[in-house]
């Protein structure tokens, strides 16, 4: 259980969250995003960022598009320190209901095949495996399993 008293609740991130955003994807990712991606993304709208803070230190964040009832996470992960605490799951949740009011349809992600948690935690949240990327990775050249989610009839995880 989370013990900090503060209420883990997820925020959207902007631009001058960023060097922050940097700083926990290195922590977080051999392979990450640069900079100007983000900055890029954002200002243009092309996907979102929602993040957990404690303390005024960013520890969790979800990234994600949003185009024409398609969501697509791009990219989720939460500070070694932080994590079995759910804050994953609340930062799925948060998606989930922005999806929901926004009538989407389905939900798209890539794994790496030996990612154990992030199964889990997807599988958790409905997604369901529909197909593979050989040697997808380009830091491990490994597979990507493929996951959708149907958001017809979908009952979010407590
Ligand atoms: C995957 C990750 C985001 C999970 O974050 P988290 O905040 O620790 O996850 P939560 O505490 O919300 O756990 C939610 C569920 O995830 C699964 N899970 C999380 N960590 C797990 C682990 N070490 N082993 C097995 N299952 C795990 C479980 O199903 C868990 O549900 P439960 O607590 O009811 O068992 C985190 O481990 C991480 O940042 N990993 C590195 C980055 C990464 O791989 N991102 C995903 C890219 S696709």
């Amino acid at each position: 259980m989370n013990t900090n008293t503060n209420p883990l609740k997820p925020t959207e991130l902007r631009v001058f969250d960023i060097p922050a955003l940097m700083r926990l994807e290195r922590r977080c990712f051999e392979y990450h995003w640069n900079e100007s991606q983000y900055k890029l993304g954002l200002e243009r709208g092309a996907f979102r960022i929602y993040g957990i803070k404690t303390d005024g230190r960013l520890v969790a964040y979800l990234a994600f598009s949003l185009i024409a009832g398609e969501m697509e996470i791009l990219n989720l992960a939460v500070h070694p320190d932080f994590r079995r605490q759910g804050l994953a799951k609340i930062l799925l949740r948060k998606l989930f209901s922005f999806c929901a009011a926004r009538q989407t349809e389905a939900g798209f992600l890539d794994v790496k095949r030996s990612n154990a948690p992030a199964i889990a935690l997807y599988q958790q949240f409905g997604f369901e495996q529909y197909g593979v990327r050989k040697r997808y990775y380009p830091d491990t050249k490994e597979d990507a399993l493929l996951f959708r989610c149907s958001f017809l009839g979908h009952t979010t995880p407590a």
